[in-house]
């Protein structure tokens, strides 16, 4: 198969495999990560194939939709790339970007690749700015949390349990994990695209305080 034609396939295969998934990590979150990585790729020095296959199916199957099993996704793309007989060097490469992308596993990174940079770079940019707001209150929505509570603090330096079991306020998620995000960024192409969300996220939430306390 060509490469494009692989690219096809694999657009196939998440959009039935997310199907029924949780709305904040659906086909359309897989196909902004896809597209803000291949416009970091283009101005970085990397694999544009191995970036778009990582993109595509980083979030295959995430652990926390799936009793906190971390490996299920890694092995569900394992399984569909050598069904498709896809050369096992470049299995390998894919696979490593799912078991690495995500917030949770950055925790305890080892492995490092240009490719996995990129994609984490665009799946952070995609829980910045607009669309990584639109996001989180959709996520607090959807396991019925408050929206804001000036009782409760964020809490700082959370470790990897705490992100796990976190159960505070959505605004205190942006202190928590939004608005560091900035200073993770790996690629200088992912920086610069980050600073214009970060600072968008700061005006909405100076915008949100004032408006809770009926000031303006
Ligand atoms: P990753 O896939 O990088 O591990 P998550 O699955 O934790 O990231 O987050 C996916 C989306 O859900 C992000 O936009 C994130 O901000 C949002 N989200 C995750 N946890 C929370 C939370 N506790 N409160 C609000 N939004 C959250
Ligand atoms: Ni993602």
């Amino acid at each position: 198969m060509k490469e494009q034609e692989i690219i096809e396939e694999t657009i196939e295969f998440v959009k039935k495999t997310l199907a029924d998934t949780e709305k904040g990590h659906d086909w359309d979150h897989i196909h902004r990560v896809w597209n803000l990585s291949k416009t970091i790729a283009k101005k970085e020095n990397a694999n544009m194939f191995i970036v778009e296959m990582g993109a595509l199916l980083h979030d295959i199957a995430d652990p926390k939709f799936h009793d906190g099993d971390e490996d299920i996704g890694p092995k569900t793309a394992k399984t569909f790339l050598e069904n498709i007989n896809l050369d096992c060097k470049l299995v390998d490469e894919v696979i490593k970007i799912v078991e690495n992308v995500s917030f949770r596993k950055s925790f305890e990174q080892k492995f490092k690749s240009k490719e996995l940079e990129i994609v984490q770079d665009a799946d952070r940019l995609d829980a910045m700015g607009a669309i990584g707001i639109t996001r989180a209150f959709h996520y607090g929505g959807y396991k019925n949390k408050k929206i804001y509570d000036p009782g409760i603090k964020p809490h700082n330096n959370i470790s990897r349990e705490e992100y796990k079991k976190e159960d505070s306020p959505t605004i205190n998620h942006f202190y928590e994990k939004l608005l560091l995000l900035k200073d993770r960024m790996n690629t200088k192409t992912g920086k610069e695209l980050a600073e214009k969300r970060h600072r968008f996220m700061e005006q909405f939430l100076e915008e949100f305080y004032k408006e809770w306390d009926g000031k303006e």
